[in-house]
């Protein structure tokens, strides 16, 4: 039993401060660990504690560039937010291959984003889904009235969708607003659109109205983006075999597809959360996005083209905007967009699709040509034996022993190391 309960009323109103002392008392921390917490970097004490409930410090994680990145004719440096060491070299390796043809042709990306309002309690559907078309224009309009701002910049509620559904609770019919978001990732504009819509609909349909929110299944948001990979720089023909075989077993096996889908993530994800976007909403709509058949599938394809070169394309949905949310508030989302120097939340969408090509390539290379273990741990290896205190000016040498010896752990670590101090 702990003595302490985590039923603390009020918590969230107490000053950061405060919340820190209570946790260090509860939890009897050591003054090192006090001063982890108070360490807040690049935020101000009011900046991080308006961002979310609770806040008792602030959470680091390495921030990489991925390098030779040339998408539609432009070069751009890849911010990287994350934990897992060989991704960004890897990325950038991949970039470096399709360069030799080009680099990345993305098509453009609307930013379209869907709101469901989800009618109930209907007697008639078919009736229903006749007085929604009818009144299509209406609805737009009301949809329209709550954002002048992004219908002067040329956005706004664009079209309907009705589609019906069989559910354990009877007929249902789905109203799908869609709206042009332009630079936002969208979740709040049309959510704010479908509550205002929602009491006209219930007016004219007399059905009851339950959930009015977005979905992160963005279909109309599509990124797609191809690129060429040199056969020779891959490692050659056997290699390139190899990557097609890797997809092959991917689009037969679904255990596959998710690891194959989670490598094109790494790439996806570490610049989603660079750029304050929201990586749940990112992840969610992928995975959904690849399931959308009835079957979970990769979200790359791959073939080869006369000169025997690996030809890759990727499809997947990507609400990320450049307004709006974190990224404008988090200092470092801010200067990750600056780095990137992007215009548009399209042109960012198109950037982080061929990042996610990039990192799947450079995976399937790794596994298909050496195997992607040697790679990770050499990475590995230098965490392993920081852990193990080993000072910088010996962390190569001792990596590189921990990898020859084939034990790349903290103990082993420690043993090369006093051998080493030793002599
Ligand atoms: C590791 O983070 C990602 C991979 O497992 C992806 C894949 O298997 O394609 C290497």
């Amino acid at each position: 039993m702990r003595d302490f309960t985590s039923n603390i009323s009020g918590f969230y109103k107490l000053s950061l401060k405060e919340r820190r002392d209570q946790l260090t008392k509860f939890l009897d921390l050591e003054q090192e660990e006090v001063e982890l917490l108070q360490n807040l970097g690049y935020f101000s004490p009011t900046q991080i504690d308006t961002l979310i409930e609770n806040v008792i410090g602030s959470y680091q994680l390495p921030l990489g560039i991925a390098l030779n990145f040339k998408i539609n004719g432009k070069d751009y440096f890849l911010p990287m937010v994350i934990e897992e060491p060989s991704v960004v070299a890897a990325a950038s390796n991949a970039a470096k291959i399709a360069r030799k043809n080009g680099g990345f042709h993305s098509e453009e990306v609307r930013s379209i984003m869907i709101s469901q309002i989800q009618i109930t309690q209907l007697k008639d559907t078919t009736a229903v889904k006749e007085i929604l078309k009818r009144n299509r224009e209406e609805i737009l309009k009301i949809a329209n009235e709550q954002d002048p701002l992004l219908i002067k910049l040329g956005g706004g509620a664009l079209d309907v969708e009705i589609r019906e559904l069989e559910t354990n609770k009877g007929k249902m019919v789905i109203l799908h607003l869609l709206v042009d978001v332009l630079d936002a990732m969208g979740a709040n504009v049309v959510n704010t659109m479908a509550e205002a819509v929602s009491p006209y609909i219930e007016e004219i349909t007399g059905g009851k109205i339950y959930l009015r929110i977005v979905s992160n299944l963005a279909t109309h948001r599509i990124a797609r983006c191809k690129a060429i990979f040199d056969k020779e720089m891959l490692g050659g023909e056997e290699v390139v075999e190899g990557i097609l075989n890797a997809y092959e077993f991917a689009l037969a096996d679904p255990y596959r597809a998710t690891t194959h889908n989670k490598g094109i993530m790494n790439g996806i994800i570490a610049l989603t959360l660079a750029t304050g976007n929201d990586t749940r909403a990112i992840e969610a709509g992928a995975h959904a996005y690849a399931s959308l058949s009835g079957k979970y599938k990769p979200l790359t394809k791959f073939e080869s083209d006369s000169n025997g070169n690996l030809v890759g394309e990727i499809e997947i949905p990507l609400a990320l905007g450049i307004v709006g949310g974190m990224t404008k508030i988090h200092p470092m989302a801010r200067l990750a967009l600056k780095i990137l120097g992007v215009k548009s939340a399209g042109e960012l969408s198109q950037i982080a699709a061929a990042l996610g090509l990039a990192q799947n390539v450079a995976a399937l290379r790794a596994l298909a040509a050496e195997g992607i273990q040697r790679g990770h741990m050499i990475l590995h290896s230098r965490n392993i034996a920081k852990s193990a205190g080993v000072p910088d000016e010996l962390v190569e040498k001792v990596a590189k022993q921990l990898v020859q010896d084939g034990k790349i752990r903290v103990d082993h670590a420690k043993k090369i190391l006093n051998k080493l101090v030793e002599r």
